[in-house]
């Protein structure tokens, strides 16, 4: 039976596991305010919040409800915008009317939740920067931005830490939020079974099968699967199922992979970065997943576990098989990804796609490189949206191992690259098209890691007028 609190109320239901959170609070509790728009994530009309016991504390995060597989709120609190109302307008739903931020009101229940988690959260970012997963239709985007403006004046009046209890004090929040952490902590959760089907976030599954799902067993990966990061003998060795967001904000990969941070806002959305993981990222196999491109750059390796607790590990770059084929045996999960810590690496990564945000990649790319006087110590250079799987370029990192840093190596590498790929043509662009990208966002590694070897002309030189490509044009 799977238990948890929706609002103020404690539930009790043998629903099916993989049905989806959405569906449950609509139908089954007749809260209408949770909206459905997209059913696939887009448009966070149906956002609500998840609070769960992190290291024993009550923590709340956005997520989408119908990409929430009804299995994962088992021991959580979910609030939707019901379970927000005071007497009066909250604060942030005040924010929302005094700026005219709502017109047909449709997506106002989606915006009001994703601005109280932020209110919520320890984040120093911008509010606004917490509704890249939420869209209006109707009402225009400059009014919701000012709303936003509205709850970073209130978060200012917030101190560090304890956020619930101070906004509870300040009448922000119901008075029922402050039993909550007690109540959870006295939740016995269900423990599933590895036999069904594996979901973690469900950010991908729960696209892909939504209606096949509701009548499977399901096995939660979270009952399997650490989302914990540790440091061990010059590893970090990352529990493979935490989340997007928890992975580029813990303090460890922080320290040991700084160049990563500035990334995080071209994946996805906040909502879904609260509740996809690494791990499905990378059993997916979408050859354009962005948290496999990355992770190929650093010569991340994985260990697999079966049923039996038996472990091996594989490089990354060796579990893609080929189109949404990897080397994972049936009774086989993702336990951990490791990364090496002594990687004293310059890290960048380029993203092409029709948006800036929310959307996924016509092309991406990583560049992990190390340069020692000049030399091209060791590289790893990995490409999305130009083969079958998420790629490491292995022969033009091979070939780039050992050289000069300079424009004549930039040059010779040009036709490996070209020789490494096969990118088809489909609607986020041409063959063509892509493997020109490819060759441009390459030759961006470079101007953005090494301003002072390389001068802008020169690059754009070799991006303009290399004649690789001129037989196909
Ligand atoms: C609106 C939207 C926007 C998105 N934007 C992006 C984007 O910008 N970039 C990007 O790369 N992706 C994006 N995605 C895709 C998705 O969010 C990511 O791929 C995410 O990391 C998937 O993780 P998950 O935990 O939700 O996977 P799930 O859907 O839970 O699982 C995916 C697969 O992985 C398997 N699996 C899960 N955990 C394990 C494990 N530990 N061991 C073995 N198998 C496992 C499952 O069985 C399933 O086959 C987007 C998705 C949506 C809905
Ligand atoms: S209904 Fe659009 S994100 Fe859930
Ligand atoms: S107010 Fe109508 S969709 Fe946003």
């Amino acid at each position: 039976m799977i238990k948890f609190i929706l609002n103020n109320q404690t539930i009790k239901t043998e629903k099916e596991e993989g049905s989806s959170l959405l569906d449950f609070i609509r139908t089954e509790m007749h809260l209408t305010a949770t909206k459905i728009g997209c059913r696939e994530g887009d448009c966070g009309a149906c956002t609500v919040l998840e609070g769960s016991l992190v290291n024993g504390i009550l923590t709340y995060k956005s997520i989408v409800s119908c990409l929430t597989p009804l299995v994962n709120a088992d021991g959580k609190h979910i609030v939707s915008v019901e379970g927000l109302n005071l007497d009066g307008l909250s604060p942030v739903q005040n924010a929302m009317a005094e700026n005219s931020a709502t017109q047909c009101g449709f997506c106002t229940p989606g915006f009001v939740v994703a601005l109280t988690a932020h209110l919520l959260s320890s984040q120093n970012s911008a509010a606004v920067d917490s509704l890249g997963g939420n869209i209006c239709r109707c009402t225009g985007y400059k009014s919701i931005e000012k709303a936003a403006v509205k709850v970073d004046e209130l978060k200012q009046v917030l101190l560090f830490g304890s956020e619930i209890e101070q906004m509870i004090k300040k009448g922000w929040l119901p008075y029922y939020f402050s039993g909550i952490e007690k109540r959870l902590a006295e939740i016995e959760t269900i423990k599933t079974n590895m036999d069904g089907i594996l979901i973690s976030g469900g950010t991908d599954l729960m696209v892909q099968q939504a209606d096949s799902l509701r009548h499977e067993k399901i096995a939660r990966a979270g009952d399997f699967v650490s989302d914990k990061v540790a440091e061990e003998d010059g590893t970090i060795k990352i529990g493979a199922g935490i989340t997007v967001n928890d992975f580029f904000r813990n303090g460890l990969i922080m320290e040991h992979l700084p160049q990563l941070s500035d990334f995080l806002p071209l994946i996805a959305s906040e909502q879904i970065r609260n509740m996809g993981t690494l791990a499905g990222n990378i059993v997916n196999a979408s050859p354009i997943g962005d948290i496999s491109i990355m992770l190929l750059a650093f010569d991340s390796r994985l260990v697999l576990e079966n049923k039996d607790s038996e472990q091996r590990q594989l490089a990354l770059k060796d579990f893609f098989v080929s189109y949404k084929e990897t080397s994972l045996k049936p009774d086989e999960i993702i336990k951990y990804i490791l990364v090496n810590t002594d990687m004293d690496m310059n890290f960048n990564f380029e993203k092409v796609s029709k948006r800036t945000y929310l959307d996924i990649a016509s092309v991406n790319t990583s560049l992990g490189i190390t340069v020692d006087n000049k030399l091209i110590k060791e590289v790893y250079f990995s490409a999305g949206g130009v083969a079958a799987v998420p790629k490491l370029m292995s022969q033009s990192s091979g070939f780039l191992k050992g050289k000069e840093l300079s424009i004549p190596t930039l040059e010779s590498v040009l036709p490996v690259i070209k020789s490494e790929i096969l990118p088809i043509s489909d609607i986020r662009g041409s063959s063509r098209y892509k493997s020109l990208l490819l060759r441009q966002l390459f030759l961006q590694h470079f101007l953005k890691l090494f301003p002072d070897e390389f001068e802008q002309k020169d690059i754009l030189n070799i991006m303009t007028t290399n004649s690789l490509y001129d037989e196909e044009y």
